[in-house]
């Protein structure tokens, strides 16, 4: 494998920041809060941010499920692609990490739009499905790696013809064009990837998402 030239990627990376990604103090903030209460710093980039809340708007999305709040970065992105009456549902298994993202996303002014459900992501949606909650129009999977496929079987089933699917972290700096991946988390996005792209209830695509670390997310429609 050839070396990736991380200094060209961050150059990078930061051309298109300063183009195309506006200051954002609720951000910032967001990220400050998060490190100050001890969260990893695994929020998805500024520009993949952009990415997903562009997304969200193209797609016209009314209600949105998130699996994998952390402190609310990415959730505060989704949340302001709704409209006014809109509904965002994010799934989170740490207490601590919803209680940083609920103070985040009420400080953002998006808190009104937002559902945090805490329990494993596994449970609730089996919930979400007993109980026949209204379908969804974009859902974003960002909660562990090793259960990706488990949750992409779920979402299915909360699920309309034209829900947009997205999927985080599928690339893992290339650990996933190993035959046999190095961690249980690229063995996971290996078997999402796979799936994905031959799911007959699916069209998909694999987006590379250059930052220091290569990684990737995908991007389905449901038939
Ligand atoms: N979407 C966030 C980042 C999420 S990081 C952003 O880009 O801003 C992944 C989150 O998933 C962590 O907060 C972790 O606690 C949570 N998580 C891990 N396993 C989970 C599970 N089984 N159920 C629900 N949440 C889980
Ligand atoms: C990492 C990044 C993520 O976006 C995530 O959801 C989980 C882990 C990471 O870089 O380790
Ligand atoms: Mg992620």
């Amino acid at each position: 494998m050839h070396p990736v030239n991380e200094i060209l990627l961050k150059q990078i990376e930061d051309y298109i920041g300063n183009l195309f990604v506006p200051p954002d103090a609720a951000l910032e903030q967001n990220l400050k809060e998060a490190d100050a209460a001890g969260l990893p710093a695994i929020a998805v980039a500024p520009d993949q941010g952009r990415l997903i809340y562009i997304l969200a708007k193209i797609s016209g999305a009314t209600r949105i499920l998130e699996i994998g709040t952390l402190g609310g970065y990415s959730t505060t992105l989704l949340a302001r692609a709704l409209p006014k009456d809109g509904k965002l549902i994010t799934l989170e298994m740490s207490p601590a990490h919803a209680a940083v993202a609920r103070k985040n996303l009420d400080r953002a002014g998006v808190g009104e739009l937002v559902e945090i459900r805490v329990g494993r992501a596994g449970d609730t949606l089996s919930r979400m499905i007993e109980v026949g909650e209204q379908p969804f129009d974009l859902v974003f999977i960002d909660a562990d790696k090793a259960g990706y496929v488990g949750y992409l079987n779920q979402v299915l089933q909360l699920s309309h013809p034209g829900t947009v699917i997205l999927g985080d972290n599928l690339i893992r700096h290339g650990d996933v064009l190993q035959e046999t991946p190095p961690d249980e988390m690229a063995v996971g996005v290996k078997a999402f990837n796979a799936l994905i792209a031959t799911h007959p209830r699916l069209e998909s695509i694999l987006l590379p998402i250059l930052k220091s670390k290569v990684d990737g997310m995908s991007i389905s429609r449901v038939k």
